[in-house]
């Protein structure tokens, strides 16, 4: 799958006195299997974002092609289109609602109409791919798991529907340290396995852990899209939109100014454990 945007504007309150820009010009490409972060402070369009990917917005002007197609054409499958990129919203957990976990799961999977083997082996794949077994948790009542199950099961109701993208917005907000892993976790192993990744988050350490590739959204527009390396080398450019340097790179950092270790550009505590190991080269 290729995402392509091409000068992509956005208003709320289309048609009214009071137009706000919330987009302006965004282009961009995305291709198969990458893993892309987008960061930027809060109200800078993120979430507007995000949404214009499965057509759950409208551009105000510009195009968004889609292998190739433009997906505001007529005839363009809008419905297809979002069970190849599946999105999952801030706090998803919110949205759980069936009175057992398999039937939360189950849900996307028995609207596509599959037969019921089909569906139960969706289910099952899905709570795999998060870490939850199906055995012991398919009968529970989602209210009655901890916030990091319940918000595993919702992403998994998603993952049930075999996406070829996966879309999430601020995914370890709110969990608690196992939580987050458990997450972390997961898209690493989503991605491994081909699927394409772009996520929102504000934790840093997690971005640069996790995104090959990073995009930065200040005010409606994309200041900066390049490699985690690169990010690293832009420390002005964090904080002139009030994100943090990474602690374990500007750990790292301090090392490699200290000849205490070879490299700068580290971005997990296991990168960083080796290279104190192996010290300098
Ligand atoms: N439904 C809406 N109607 C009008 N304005 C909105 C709506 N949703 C978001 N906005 C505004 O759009 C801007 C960007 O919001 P959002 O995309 O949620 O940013 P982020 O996710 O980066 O915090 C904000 O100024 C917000 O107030
Ligand atoms: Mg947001």
């Amino acid at each position: 799958m290729k995402i392509k945007f091409e000068k992509i504007c956005y208003h709320y309150l289309q048609n009214l006195p009071y137009q706000k820009e919330i987009l302006k010009d965004i282009s961009l490409e995305i291709s198969r299997g990458e893993f892309v972060a987008l960061i930027g402070p809060t109200g800078s369009g993120k979430t507007t974002l995000l949404q214009h990917f499965t057509g759950l917005l409208k551009p105000t002007s510009g195009k968004i092609y889609i292998d190739d197609r433009d997906i505001w054409q007529k005839a363009y499958p809008l419905a297809a289109l979002r069970k190849k990129i599946g999105l999952v919203f801030q706090f998803p957990e919110s949205q759980l609602f069936e009175g057992s976990v398999f039937d939360d799961v189950a849900f996307g999977p028995r609207a596509l109409k599959l037969k019921h083997g089909e569906v139960e082996q969706r289910v099952e794949q899905a709570l795999r791919l998060v870490g939850l077994n199906v055995d012991i948790i398919a009968a529970r009542s989602p209210h009655d798991l901890s916030e990091g199950e319940k918000r595993r099961v919702a992403i998994a109701g998603v993952l049930a529907m075999a996406p070829d993208m996966l879309i999430l917005d601020e995914p370890t907000a709110g969990l608690d340290p196992t939580g987050k892993k458990l997450v972390i976790n997961m898209l690493e192993k989503l991605n491994r396995e081909g699927v394409t990744i772009l996520f929102v988050s504000h934790n840093m350490d997690l971005v640069l852990q996790l995104a090959q590739r990073v995009l930065v959204l200040s005010e409606g527009t994309i200041i900066f899209d390049g490699t985690r390396d690169s990010i690293l080398s832009n420390q002005d450019l964090l904080t002139e939109v009030h994100l943090e340097f990474p602690r374990i790179s500007s750990v790292a950092r301090s090392l490699y100014r200290q000849k205490i270790i070879a490299d700068w550009k580290i971005y997990t505590i296991s990168q960083l454990k080796s290279a104190i190991r192996s010290g300098r080269v």
